[in-house]
Order: structure tokens, then C-alpha cells, then sequence
């Protein structure tokens, strides 16, 4: 579909991707608040596409306690919107002191950043974890998840975008011949694991400049790139911790 040329760590093709879902039932309630003893705010049918802003913890609902914030304000119970998964398609209310996504990030790439911040509270990386595994991700694919043609596997995989860089794939834009887990590569938890084991085996990383470690683990002639999104990745993780 897209014929353009990716130079490394520069990107121009991107797939937008709709933030709009289906209600999968007749007479759903949206409430004021992510639980069944909020009040009603309005309701909802079978067919109706409804964008989720935020999502959020609450009541369990057949099994799924996931909410979605709507755009019209109140919350609906995940377990009746088809967004194909029980899990989060976009950042957590509240997440980022506002709309829920974090600094300067649409919803897939706020639910992406906050899965690579997950794997890294996982891993106790702290701050400087989080800052590198954000910078990487924002100068390698502006958080999203590529696939590749010349990784046809990849295409098997949920993808934002297709991009042609050798055989670079996912949102750190791994090498395919070097981390041959293609599921791995397309998953942005997965990735993120494989970002942050690399890095902590790079010796004095905890101190290192952030930029120079990012290159380190990607193997990038380019540590400047990475530290060109290092405010931005401030603001991501100091968000992400509020
Ligand atoms: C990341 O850095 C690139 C290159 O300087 C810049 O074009 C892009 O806007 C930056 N992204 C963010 C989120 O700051």
C-alpha cells in the first residue's frame, strides 16, 4: 500500500487509526462514573460507534472491569463496546492530569507509552528506565507500532503503520534477524521487554547520558536523535508517575 523509503529513525508513512468502537448491546447505560451505582448519563445501542477517551478501573461486568470514558463524557462498561480486547486500547482517565493520554500523545500512542512504562516499573528501572525506553520509542517510530513488508510475519500482527526500514519492525524498530520473535517485536509490552533487557546488560546505564545509552541498545550511529525527544520523554514519564 505505501511505496515510500525509510531512512533509519526517520518516518513518514502512518496509518491513522480510528479511535471509534461499536456498542455491542441495546439499552446501554453510560454513567457518570466507571460503576453501576453511578448515575445515568445517557444510553446507547447496538451499531452505535462511540470514541473512547480514557478507560478506567471500575465495577466488574461479566468478567471485564474495564470502563471507557466516551467522548460524551461518561462511562460505559468495556465488556459491551467492541474493541476486540478486555484490555486497555487507550491511557488511563486521569492518567496524564487531564484528558487521560500522556503529554502530547493521541490514544494509540499514550496506551503504547504506558505499556512500555509498565515494563519498566516492572523491572524497577526508574526514571532514567523510563526516559530512555520513551526516547527510544519516540525517535524510532513517534510510538507506534510498525510493521514491514520485508518481514511478512509482521503484517500478522495488530499495526499503526508500515514502514521499509531494512528489516525493522514494531515501535523500536527491532531488527527481525536479530530479535527473531516477530510476536515479540510487534507487541509493545514485548518489545519493551526486549528493549529493557538489552539495556540493563550495557554497563553504568543507570548514570549514562540517556541519549548515549538509547544508541547503545539500538546499535544507532545516532545518540543526537535520541536526546532531540528527551524533553518530550520527560514530560511523558513525569506524567506517568503523578
Ligand atoms: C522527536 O524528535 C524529532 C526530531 O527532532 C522531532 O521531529 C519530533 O517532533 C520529536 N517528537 C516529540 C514528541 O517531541
Amino acid at each position: 500500500m505505501f511505496a515510500a523509503s525509510l531512512i533509519a529513525l526517520s518516518l513518514v508513512t502512518f496509518l491513522p487509526l480510528s479511535n471509534a468502537y461499536l456498542i455491542n448491546t441495546d439499552g446501554l447505560n453510560c454513567r457518570s462514573g466507571p460503576g453501576t451505582g453511578y448515575s445515568v448519563v445517557k444510553t446507547y445501542n447496538t451499531g452505535d460507534d462511540v470514541s473512547i477517551t480514557c478507560q478506567a478501573p471500575g465495577d466488574d461486568v461479566n468478567g471485564d472491569s474495564l470502563w471507557d470514558e466516551t467522548s460524551d463524557g461518561c462511562y460505559v462498561t468495556d465488556y459491551y463496546v467492541s474493541t476486540g480486547t478486555s484490555g486497555y486500547v487507550t491511557g488511563e482517565c486521569g492518567g496524564g492530569g487531564g484528558g487521560g493520554n500522556l503529554p502530547g500523545l493521541d490514544d494509540t500512542q499514550s496506551s503504547h507509552a504506558q505499556a512500555i512504562i509498565a515494563e519498566a516499573e516492572k523491572e524497577n528501572l526508574g526514571h532514567q528506565g523510563c526516559l530512555a525506553g520513551i526516547a527510544t520509542a519516540l525517535t524510532e517510530s513517534s510510538i507506534l507500532v510498525y510493521a514491514n513488508e520485508a518481514v511478512p510475519e509482521s503484517l500478522n500482527y495488530p499495526y499503526d503503520a508500515v514502514g521499509s526500514d531494512h528489516d525493522s519492525i514494531g515501535i523500536f524498530q527491532q531488527r527481525a534477524m536479530y530479535y527473531p520473535d516477530i510476536s515479540a517485536d510487534m507487541d509493545p509490552a514485548g518489545s519493551a521487554a526486549q528493549f529493557f533487557a538489552k539495556m540493563q546488560a550495557v554497563s553504568g546505564w543507570q548514570t549514562m547520558d540517556v541519549g548515549e545509552l538509547c544508541q547503545t541498545v539500538q546499535g544507532s550511529a545516532y545518540p543526537d536523535r535520541y536526546n532531540e525527544n528527551l524533553s518530550a520523554a520527560e514530560a511523558i514519564c513525569s506524567a506517568a508517575s503523578d
